[in-house]
């Protein structure tokens, strides 16, 4: 408006004024040049290759507003295991997060800083580049947003941001980490959570066996192979094929697809799930397919944590599953034998799956000198 208005109102014939139109958009180039020459200039972080293989596909999630960089994730990392981001000085992401069992913490709920439980099971932190609905109901859209939900809830590390950011500012070498990652200006809360969602970025698993077998440099056992078929077939009796069908939700070299589904655990479940974010009564009891890699080494499992072992787990999906309106129809009176009203895997069948569950675990990942404490 201003622009137009400054152009009438001079003195000035049609073609001055044509020249002065082109003369205008110029220098709004030209400045907005310079304005983005002096961030560059300002801001000197390095990018971070993020690297994965081609079969996980490119669909990854990186806001055009935080690329990923290599002072940024260090930033990152070290925030990740800053105690001083919770109320009494005790408690970080890693503590609930700890890289030995794949970024879980090995309990059915985790205890915060008042002592009290959290009322979901922790999650696995793990190629989170390509989800985009984060939480086991999928109620955050992305890491930036979801990092401010466990740093403020009373019940995890309670602690408001702005008393994160008084902290770290007293706290020497971080100024200098945040200059580093964000260029200049003054350490706050957009940039903690920028941060934290860098490095949670570069957790990248993808050196299981399951991983070698499918790049081709690993060959499974029989009965790795058998479980494989068993974990991505339908069953089919009528064409004698025999599966379990676990690969129609967590198929794919990620192992899951990003779903929600009522996976039969309750007739009427105490926890809605995804209802609670759509408020959609077909939601309820829907939770977000998790993830299978490192499964061996985050039980308990689901989202209350119920079951202690995979036997259980499988037991669950063999013999157990609950009806509801809800309940997803992959999993419906699904049967290896005719007739059949549950699945029927025989214990050699659940032992093979067993063993395939055993090869998405990525040892390489958990010891991953760049994901740990760096104090
Ligand atoms: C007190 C334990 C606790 C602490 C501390 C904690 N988390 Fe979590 N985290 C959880 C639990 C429990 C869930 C699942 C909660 C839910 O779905 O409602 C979770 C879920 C997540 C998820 C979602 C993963 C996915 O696949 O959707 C991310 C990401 C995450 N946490 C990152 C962090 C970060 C970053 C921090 C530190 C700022 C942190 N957590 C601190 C317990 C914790
Ligand atoms: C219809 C989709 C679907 C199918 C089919 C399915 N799952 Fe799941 N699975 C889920 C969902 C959803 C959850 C999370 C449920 C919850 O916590 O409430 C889950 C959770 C799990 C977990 C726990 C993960 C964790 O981090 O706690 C394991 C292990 C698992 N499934 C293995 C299997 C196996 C093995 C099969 C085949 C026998 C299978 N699933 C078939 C949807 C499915």
């Amino acid at each position: 408006m201003k622009r137009s208005a400054q152009i009438r109102t001079g003195p000035v014939h049609r073609g001055h004024k044509f020249l002065n139109v082109r003369w205008l958009i110029l220098s709004i180039f030209v400045v907005c040049f310079l304005i983005s020459g002096l961030r560059f200039a300002d801001n000197k972080a390095e990018p971070y290759p993020l690297v994965y293989p081609a079969n996980f596909g490119g669909r990854i999630n990186v806001p055009s507003n935080n690329p990923t960089t290599r002072e940024g994730v260090a930033l990152g990392r070290k925030l990740f295991y800053e105690k001083k981001l919770s109320a009494d000085n005790s408690m970080s992401c890693g503590t609930c997060h700890r890289q030995k069992l794949a970024f879980t913490d090995g309990l059915a709920f985790s205890v915060g800083v008042d002592k009290s439980l959290t009322s979901r099971n922790s999650m696995s932190l793990v190629n989170l580049l390509w989800v985009r609905n984060f939480f086991w109901d999928g109620r955050s859209a992305s890491l930036e947003d979801q990092a401010v939900f466990p740093m403020t809830n009373e019940h995890e590390m309670g602690q408001s941001l702005e008393t994160s950011v008084r902290k770290l500012q007293q706290t020497p070498g971080y100024r200098e980490m945040f200059r580093k990652a964000f260029g200049e200006g003054d350490i706050d809360a957009d940039k903690i959570r920028k941060a934290l969602a860098q490095f949670e970025r570069t957790l990248i698993s993808a050196d299981s066996p399951y991983d070698r077998y499918l790049a081709g440099t690993y060959q499974p056992t029989p009965q790795e192979l058998r479980g494989m078929n068993l974990f991505m077939d339908a069953p089919a009796p009528e064409r004698q094929v025999r599966g379990a069908n676990c690969g129609h939700c967590h198929g794919g070299p990620k192992t899951f697809k990003e779903l929600f589904h009522n996976n039969g655990l309750d007739a009427e479940p105490a926890d809605s799930g995804r209802e609670v974010v759509s408020r959609q009564a077909e939601d309820k009891g829907r939770f977000r397919v998790p993830t299978l890699r490192n499964i061996a080494l985050t039980a308990p499992y689901m989202h209350d944590g119920r079951f202690g072992t995979l036997d259980e787990v499988l037991d669950h999906y063999n013999e157990h599953i609950r009806d509801s309106p809800t309940l997803s129809s992959f999993l419906k009176g699904v049967s290896n034998e005719k007739g059949g009203r549950t699945l029927m895997l025989t214990s050699g069948e659940k032992a093979d799956i067993l063993a395939f569950l055993n090869m998405l675990t990525d040892t390489t990942f958990i010891n991953n000198p760049a994901f740990s404490d760096p104090d």
